[in-house]
């Protein structure tokens, strides 16, 4: 692709336009999507209308643009996001209906934990997951799951890394994330009592794929000191299902 004269291809700048949209900033006007992307005005203007023109982007009545429907169409086309939240969902349905607090599918997207689904009813607590939203993988039940079996190179980079501390009981050193992650291979699943936010405590199990790859990780968030006895066996019930759909044989 043609590149600017600060060097970038035109889908560098495409990109950087369309990640000025995040879960919690979904509506902006034209001037501050291009001062968030740091494109020349008169670039970011440029790109935005021809969003708009091809439907990427949209524009209200009140001139700000949000992400258009064309976009949510062409990306939920995503084949691999798309079976994994087909197959779970019944499964999800299941777990949510029995213990009624949120649960959730996640899969590894770019070192962190990439929310495909959450489902939520009237009752469910505090959750700070959003679908297509994303959570570190240090400080997330999901998050350590996917880690604890992802590969060798992922996880030195990650032990390697900065580990941000989101609340005082974020495992932020690595000797302690080492041993977490062995804890979650002999256990199966990862318990994350108050990493994230205080007053909730994650509890995550892997789905495997019919090659026995970890493909997601199965959650629910729990009120902090809730038990989780109950939603670790509903959540290993609802993973057999999953991988029974994706073909694995038990
Ligand atoms: C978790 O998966 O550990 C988790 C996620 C969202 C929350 C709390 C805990 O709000």
């Amino acid at each position: 692709m043609a590149n600017s004269p600060t060097g970038d291809s035109v889908t560098d700048r495409l990109v950087r336009v369309l990640e000025t949209f995040t879960p919690s900033r979904t509506v902006q006007t034209a001037a501050e999507i291009g001062r968030r992307s740091g494109l020349p005005r008169s670039s970011a203007h440029r790109i935005v209308g021809e969003l708009i023109d091809a439907g990427l982007l949209e524009r209200d009545d009140d001139r700000r643009i949000r992400i258009g429907m064309r976009l949510w169409e062409l990306a939920t086309r995503s084949s691999q996001a798309l079976r994994l939240r087909q197959a779970a969902l019944p499964a999800m349905e299941r777990v949510q209906a029995r213990i009624r607090e949120h649960t959730q599918l996640a899969v590894l997207e770019q070192d962190e934990a990439l929310f495909l689904e959450r489902l939520s009813g009237p009752t469910s607590g505090s959750n700070v997951t959003r679908i297509a939203g994303r959570l570190p993988l240090h400080a997330s039940s999901s998050g350590l799951v996917l880690l604890a079996y992802g590969t060798r190179d992922l996880q030195e980079r990650m032990l390697a890394g900065r580990l941000p501390r989101l609340t005082a009981e974020t495992i932020a050193d690595p000797t302690a994330l080492r041993r977490k992650l062995a804890e979650v291979r002999t256990l199966g699943h990862a318990v994350a009592q108050g990493s994230i936010e205080l007053v909730s405590t994650g509890v995550a199990v892997p789905v495997r794929d019919e090659t026995g790859t970890v493909v997601a990780a199965l959650s629910v968030v729990l009120p902090r000191d809730a038990p989780t006895a109950a939603a670790l066996d509903e959540l290993h019930r609802g993973r057999r299902e999953i991988e029974r759909t994706l073909g694995v044989r038990s």
